[in-house]
């Protein structure tokens, strides 16, 4: 076994190495979710979690709940436990424009003598969460709920990577903050959903509490949830004098925190920060829905006091709701990969936060019916999560005389047969395989990056070679020739070149690309992964029944009813068959899941470190290809460590393996042992 000389040693010295390790990835992780300031790469970090993942595995009598392995989310929970809150969580007044923060200055002024400064926070759109320590560890995350009863939901907010789950000092305190998903995680999680037939959330705030409320933590560890903290509620050990004090403690014991806060003297300085904010929101990575301004001093701030409901002491500036209006002038379907037929508006140009927007989606059939969206309609726009156009509402009052409801298509616009809805499906499907649109997508999907990566196949060329019958399924890819690829526009000598060698290297890819490329429903990256991994050929994958795939940890009955279903097409089976005649690689590559434990390999056993440039491969490559033998890489130099390879402009690593007596290897020695042993 790989970790068999971890279990050999004493345990006092396992647990040292585990507290390093522990110790070393909370300070990578607070550098990359915290700081946003990554100092190592993913491959190096990943090395030294699977380092303690293994030496945890060997002594599970050392797992603690604060180690960075504990995040990755426990069972289902049967439902959220209600939590009283010691100190309640209240709301803020609200300000709409200049008027109302001249008020508020007034207001405050009359309440205190003290000299009054004012710290503007953005008002960042999520949900409000509150962490509690104790002796700096986490021990309950709760959400707002009423404010004075709110839910447990400290299993969801373990797998938040912002949240410490141990403090850099061991502080008891409470923090407050808003718990939010990143715009980019929003789009991209709705046009998953959109693909899949499912509904869309409305807006980030939206789908993050649907993440952060869910009964399945693993299903919060995939929404990439983030935290702003901006409040501590209960002090503890703390020490501060104002807000912006307590900020900046924050930051210090680890905890994340907005940066774009500023402190002012005057009122006037606060509006044009209001302003500034208004113009840049739609620039931000974040939802936010206008400006806390708050006291700073506390002193002053106990001074001003409270109302039952909020603090005097602070006001939420909102910005004003940015909507258009414009004229709908037709609606545009589109056939996704899977047959999903979506409809988008096209409008008159319009400006709106600060682009200009012709185009939105009207995601499905109902809501066009539930809007009563009609051609011709003048309609009300906004941006939902600040990017994504979409129609609010229809402006009735301005509807044409004579215009009747909107007739939805009942033929694909591409191959104009019969559409469809499934189930309880909210989408229309086209459910012809042949579908010229679905086709064409199935090809763009097989060649993008996170499939099987074919550079410079981009959409206009796929079209190109589709519609000049050269490709019909994924497997003609791999008959293309020169003279065909220059025929076509825009591709010259070198691009037809680049192009094959591009489609050529694509052959040795390993197994859970083809799998995800090949377009299974419900079969994401992820998923792929988790099935070659398993099954390590397409044989077995294919042979599998629901219950030997539902056995993975991971992959659920949805999934596991697709890829029965999509194996038992005989097009699919003989498509495969293509691939195979075709040399397209159809065996898994990475890492096994359990390494061989008679393996005979030079390899096996051995703990590795790899440092400075490869030139053959690259340094996943490497270290896939010694983990399939049996060896270990880890990220730092030991007396363990059996050999460092050592690439160009290797730097402390080899100075650490010389001095220990650890031999070096270089690039061509360990390809030679590898190719040996292979
Ligand atoms: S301070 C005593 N600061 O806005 C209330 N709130 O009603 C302390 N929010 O739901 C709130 N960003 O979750 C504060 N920087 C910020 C905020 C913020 C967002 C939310 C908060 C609450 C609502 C205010």
């Amino acid at each position: 076994m790989t970790d068999k000389p971890e279990t050999n040693q004493p345990i006092e010295e396992a647990a040292e190495k585990v507290e390093v390790l522990r110790e070393i990835l909370d300070r990578y992780s607070h550098e990359y979710y915290v700081l946003d300031k990554p100092t190592v790469t993913d491959a190096e970090y990943d090395a030294l979690y699977r380092e303690l993942v293994s030496l945890e595995e060997s002594y599970p009598e050392l797992i603690s709940g604060d180690s960075p392995t504990q995040r990755v989310g426990g069972t289902i929970l049967p439902g959220f436990e209600k939590v009283p809150h010691d100190i309640p969580m209240l709301s803020l007044g609200n300000a709409f424009g200049k008027e109302d923060l001249l008020d508020f200055d007034k207001r405050v002024r009359k309440l205190t003598d003290k000299k009054v400064q004012y710290i503007c926070e953005l008002k960042i759109d999520g949900l409000a969460l509150s962490l509690k320590y104790k002796n700096g560890k986490l021990i309950q995350a709760a959400t707002r709920g009423d404010g004075i009863v709110g839910e447990n939901v400290t299993q969801n907010v373990r797998t938040i990577k912002s949240v410490p789950l141990k403090l850099k000092y061991p502080y008891s305190i409470e923090v407050r903050g808003e718990c939010y998903m990143p715009k980019a995680s929003f789009v991209e999680l709705n046009q998953k959903r959109e693909e899949n037939g499912e509904d869309i959330f409305a807006n980030p705030r939206n789908a993050a509490a649907g993440g952060l409320r869910n009964l399945d933590p693993k299903q919060t560890a995939k929404r990439n949830l983030n935290t702003f903290m901006y409040t501590v509620a209960d002090f503890g050990e703390m020490e501060a004098a104002s807000q912006s004090d307590a900020l900046e403690q924050l930051d210090k014991i680890g905890i994340r925190t907005n940066h774009e806060r500023r402190v002012f003297e005057t009122i006037e300085d606060v509006w044009e920060y209001t302003q500034e904010f208004q113009e840049q929101r739609s620039n931000l990575p974040y939802d936010i829905d206008g400006i806390v301004i708050k006291v700073n001093d506390f002193q002053a701030q106990a001074d001003v006091g409270f109302t039952i409901k909020a603090p005097r002491w602070a006001v939420a500036y909102k910005f004003p709701a940015e909507e258009a209006n414009t004229v709908v002038n037709e609606i545009e379907w589109t056939v996704g990969r899977t047959g999903v037929v979506t409809p988008t508006a096209i409008m008159d140009p319009v400006q709106l936060a600060g682009t200009t927007v012709q185009r939105a989606s009207l995601h499905n059939v109902d809501l066009i019916r539930e809007r009563d969206i009609r051609l011709n309609d003048t309609v009300v726009i906004h941006k939902a999560g600040d990017i994504i156009p979409e129609v609010t509402r229809v402006v009735e009052e301005l509807r044409p005389v004579g215009s009747v409801p909107y007739e939805f298509p009942t033929h694909c616009p591409a191959c104009d047969s019969e559409l469809v809805h499934l189930d309880e499906e909210v989408a229309l499907r086209c459910i012809n395989p042949k579908c010229p649109a679905q086709i064409i997508e199935g090809l763009t999907h097989f060649v993008s990056r996170n499939a099987m990566n074919i550079d410079g196949l981009g959409n206009k060329v796929i079209i190109q070679l589709y519609e000049k019958g050269l490709v019909k399924d994924v497997a003609d890819l791999y008959s293309l020739t020169y003279d065909q690829l220059v025929t076509l526009d825009k591709i010259k000598d070198k691009s037809a070149n680049n192009l094959l060698n591009a489609i050529d290297a694509s052959r040795s890819n390993s197994l859970e690309r083809l799998v995800f490329g090949l377009g299974i429903r419900n079969v994401g990256a992820n998923a792929a992964k988790l099935l070659a991994e398993e099954f390590e050929t397409i044989e077995a994958l294919q042979q599998a029944g629901k219950e030997m795939i539902i056995a993975i940890e991971g992959i659920g009955d949805i999934i596991a009813d697709s890829v029965v279903t999509f194996f038992e097409l005989p097009e699919v089976n003989a498509l495969i068959e293509e691939l195979r005649a075709k040399n397209v690689n159809l065996i898994y590559l990475g890492k096994k899941k359990e390494t061989v434990a008679e393996s005979d390999s030079y390899f096996n056993g051995k703990t590795i470190v790899l440092t400075g440039k490869l030139t053959h491969f690259t340094r996943e490559e490497a270290k896939e290809r010694i983990e399939n033998l049996g060896g270990k890489v880890t990220g730092s130099v030991s007396k363990k460590t059996d050999f460092l390879v050592a690439g160009e402009d290797a730097g402390s690593k080899l100075t650490k393996a010389q001095s220990l007596d650890v031999p070096v290897w270089n690039e061509d020695q360990l390809l030679e042992t590898l190719e040996g042993e292979e």
